[in-house]
């Protein structure tokens, strides 16, 4: 088992075990989640660079759901018949087409990163939603609106529509974020979820929305579909009552029955006060390690910047896919570089392979 192994689940194969991990890119310059030209060449570059699944950034499911105004959406059937070529290019140029599913919950409503990342308190922001009403600390914090139980409710169905319609669109993963502080996250970790009703207290009823979700996405999608769920593997807050690897590892032997073939592993971003280690190369990958031991595969993400490092990682067993996002950002031929330098025959389009003769 190597980079350049396929990968197979349910109906899908991946050329290779390089996944595009899902990067915002704040590109909605209309400001309505419909996909761009960019969002198309963007990913599309990717697919011809080799990588073997390209999965979008997160997406929204509802509008409430965006980080930032510029996030890509899918709260419509218009939304996905924007995305629809985006799927379309990936597939024909021999990619896995990917989508996460996201909603922001409390971190939403900010500027993007390039003007300042600062919450929006005037027009064009709106009110975040979150398990309860603290607000994320920012220096001038929100007002948070807390979900009702029937809120909750709304927003599994929300989750699952989007699911529908990314596969109306040609997705064949469709991966729901449950990491870095947002909403599903929020609800997972004891750091943000002070709920008294079914979806607090205990490990049970936190995880019982995500539970609720996965369950409802599963139902919707056709069998041969690919599901994963990225999670913040730890909420890096030694001495706190918070989210920790071993729940990480308890939760994913939970969801596999449900029907999940992947976790895709990160960490952090649920409070500002988190201790994060050295963020050397590779320094998720010994979560995913632990998360693997529940028996599901795992996707590794995180300082894989090298075809020798992303090749180790997979040969060594220590997960099914390397992750690889800003090294995507600096190199989009990455999977074909990995395939020339580690000796196998690299993903190369027709078009191009003047370029490698
Ligand atoms: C510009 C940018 C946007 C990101 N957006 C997302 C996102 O939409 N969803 C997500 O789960 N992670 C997001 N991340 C995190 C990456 O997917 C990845 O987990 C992180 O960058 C670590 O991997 P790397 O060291 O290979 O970049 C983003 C990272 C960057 C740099």
């Amino acid at each position: 088992m190597h980079l350049f192994t396929p990968f197979e689940l349910r109906d899908v194969t991946a050329r290779n075990r390089v996944m595009v991990s899902p990067m915002c890119q704040y590109s909605c310059e209309a400001r309505d989640g419909l996909a761009t030209e960019w969002h198309r060449v963007h990913l599309g570059s990717r697919a011809v660079g080799g990588a073997g699944i390209v999965m979008t950034e997160a997406t929204a499911v509802t509008p409430r759901g965006r980080i930032s105004p510029e996030d890509l959406g899918i709260w419509s059937d218009d939304h996905a018949e924007a995305l629809s070529p985006v799927a379309g290019f990936l597939a024909d140029h021999g990619a896995v087409p990917a989508i996460q599913l996201a909603h922001a919950g409390r971190k939403a409503s900010t500027r993007r990163p390039a003007d300042g990342g600062d919450p929006i308190h005037d027009d064009g922001g709106w009110t975040p939603v979150g398990p309860t009403a603290e607000p994320w600390p920012h220096d001038e914090p929100l007002e948070t609106e807390r979900l009702s139980t029937d809120d909750v409710v709304d927003l599994v169905d929300a989750w699952a529509a989007a699911a529908g319609r990314a596969v109306d669109a040609g997705f064949d993963i469709v991966e729901i974020h449950a990491a870095h502080g947002y909403l599903l996250h929020e609800f997972l970790s004891p750091v943000t979820n002070g709920r008294e009703d079914a979806y607090g207290g205990d490990f049970e009823g936190r995880t019982r929305f995500l539970r609720e979700v996965v369950a409802a996405v599963r139902e919707i999608v056709p069998d041969g579909t690919g599901l994963f769920v990225r999670i913040s593997a730890t909420d890096w807050l030694p001495g706190r009552e918070s989210w920790t690897v071993d729940d990480s590892a308890r939760l994913a032997a939970d969801l596999e029955p449900l029907g999940v073939d992947l976790m895709d592993v990160s960490s952090g971003g649920i409070h500002p006060d988190q201790e994060v280690p050295d963020t050397g190369p590779h320094y998720q990958v010994p979560y995913a390690e632990r998360v693997a031991e529940s028996g599901v595969p795992v996707g590794a993400v995180g300082g894989i910047t090298t075809p020798q490092g992303a090749d180790a990682i997979v040969r060594n067993g220590r997960a099914d896919l390397a992750v690889v996002g800003r090294e995507h950002l600096r190199d989009p031929y990455f999977a074909i570089r990995a395939a020339e330098e580690l000796g196998h025959e690299a993903p190369v389009p027709r078009q191009y392979t003047r370029g490698f003769d």
